[in-house]
């Protein structure tokens, strides 16, 4: 069955690591006849959640407006959500996280999401994959929560500079994840 997956990114660096991983699950999604929208939160201005729970009582998902009620849409239209990002400080990116604190709209407008799944595809420099602990439990917490299904983590350590995932198999594994979300299969 052909799924609509919205794949999240965190990184500000165009053709970055975490970039090139979110574009190799594209490909490898695509292949396997699924529709795909890419979002870079950190192209976008999505600010933090101000908790005023007003959120959709003004027919938009967020009564401060910034680029979350262009967001929201897509959220609403998923089967799907991927995030695609490089590990900051243990944990999301703020662009990216700022965009995860507004999912809170959807809870507190009574908006049922139709996202049954999703994936995390982190990097970073440590080499330790202990250090992505941070990343992995919030984003399984945030599954658990949402009773979304993990369909695959998937952590590329050992990468700083642009370009340095093409020397690992980060970019294959991550394809292979696309390709295989009829199946079931994870990475
Ligand atoms: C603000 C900032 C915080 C970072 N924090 C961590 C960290 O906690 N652990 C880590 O392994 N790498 C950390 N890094 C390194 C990035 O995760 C790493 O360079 C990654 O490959 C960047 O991915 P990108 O090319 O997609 O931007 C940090 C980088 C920045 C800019």
């Amino acid at each position: 069955m052909s799924k609509n997956i919205l794949i999240l990114t965190g990184s500000p660096r165009k053709g970055g690591n975490s970039d090139l991983l979110a574009e190799a699950f594209i490909a490898g999604a695509q292949q396997s006849g699924h529709t795909t929208v890419k979002y870079v939160t950190a192209a976008k201005d999505i600010k933090g959640c101000k908790a005023c729970k007003t959120c959709f009582s003004k027919g938009i998902a967020c009564s401060f407006p910034d680029d979350f009620n262009e967001l929201a849409p897509f959220l609403e239209q998923a089967d799907m959500v991927v995030f695609a990002t490089p590990l900051y400080w243990f944990s999301f990116p703020v662009q990216l996280k700022a965009a995860i604190d507004k999912f809170y709209s959807f809870l507190i407008g009574k908006r049922t999401l139709k996202i049954k799944e999703c994936v995390l595809l982190v990097c970073g420099v440590a080499e330790d994959e202990a250090e992505y602990e941070g990343i992995v439990k919030s984003y399984e917490l945030i599954a658990d929560y949402q009773k979304w299904i993990d369909r695959g983590i998937l952590i590329v350590p050992g990468v700083n500079e642009k370009g340095d995932i093409l020397k690992t198999e980060g970019l294959l594994r991550a394809e292979n994840l696309g390709k295989s979300m009829l199946s079931g299969e994870t990475a």
